[in-house]
């Protein structure tokens, strides 16, 4: 650990989370979670090979709203351990609790989808190699930028089409509820951000810089495969808010192009000239 003590003061950012801290300290945000039909899921409505490419889906999902659990405990205790306003370490706390009942909804809707228990299983090496200990303010940074502004605006942005497009009442509520907290980890990211940006000094600036354009260079990569379903199941699997390839790109596509480019430029951490080098996947 490199931090030593750290004063604390009851500080906060000069962002509108400031003001959403002061409504929740007056009790003002019982952010309770719509309760969900699960008992209205029909799983016979639809053809098998729909309900397994959602299944993995919301398997997949469960893994990464799991891994979210720890990644933002880190961040949590990183925040707190560089002496961060107290709103946005309030904030921080506020989204673990969300990701564990995202992990529980979407544990619970690939059963649905299978019509039996399913297990995921994380892989807790990978995931310490890939993510760097909360043990300096710089990683800090990097954690805050690249899973909670740029993360969790990707996953607000997949999931509001995932919502979109579901018309089963059940997985569409249920994509609703896990976009509106989405949205509220997203705006922590980008508040730590505009916090940060005039801060940091330039050296820091293009070491961030450096390691979040690293990052946004591999995104289309990462997110060109969607799940196609086989020419039968098309319509099911659409009811059912699974999103094929081609509409994946384009979310992703939009949402770096549309939003995170443009935030990123303007707390001076310039991301374009990456997003245009971008690694291309071989058969684009
Ligand atoms: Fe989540
Ligand atoms: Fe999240």
């Amino acid at each position: 650990m490199t931090f030593g003590a750290v004063e604390v003061r009851r500080t906060r950012s000069k962002t509108a989370l400031a003001r959403h801290h002061e409504r929740a300290l007056r009790g003002e945000l019982g952010r309770v979670a719509k309760p969900i039909a699960w008992d209205d899921f029909d799983r016979s409505r639809y053809p098998e090979p729909a309900l397994a490419l959602a299944e993995d889906l919301f398997t997949k999902l469960a893994v990464g709203e799991y891994s979210a659990v720890g990644l933002f405990a880190q961040i949590t205790s990183g925040l707190a351990l560089t002496g961060a306003p107290l709103d946005i370490v309030a904030a921080s706390t506020r989204v673990g609790s969300d990701e564990i009942r995202h992990a529980e909804y979407c544990l619970r809707m690939a059963e649905l989808c299978a019509g039996k228990p399913v297990a995921v299983t994380i892989d807790h090496d990978a995931l310490a190699a890939s993510v760097p200990e909360a043990t300096s303010l710089a990683n800090v940074d990097f954690l805050v930028f690249k899973y909670a502004a740029i993360g969790e605006t990707l996953a607000a942005a997949l999931l509001t089409e995932c919502r979109r497009r579901a018309t089963d009442p059940v997985v569409k509520a249920l994509y609703g509820s896990l976009v509106a907290d989405e949205v509220h980890h997203a705006r922590l990211g980008w508040y730590y951000a505009a916090h940060r940006a005039p801060l940091v000094t330039w050296p820091e600036r293009h070491a961030l810089a450096d390691r979040v354009a690293e990052f946004v260079m591999l995104l289309e990569e990462e997110f060109w495969l969607g799940r196609d379903a086989p020419a039968s199941a098309r319509g099911a699997a659409k009811a059912l808010g699974v999103l094929d390839s081609e509409t994946q790109r384009r979310v992703i596509s939009e949402v770096v192009e549309g939003e995170i480019l443009g935030a990123l430029d303007e707390i001076g951490l310039g991301t374009s000239l990456a997003w245009r080098a971008r690694r291309r996947p071989e058969h684009a």
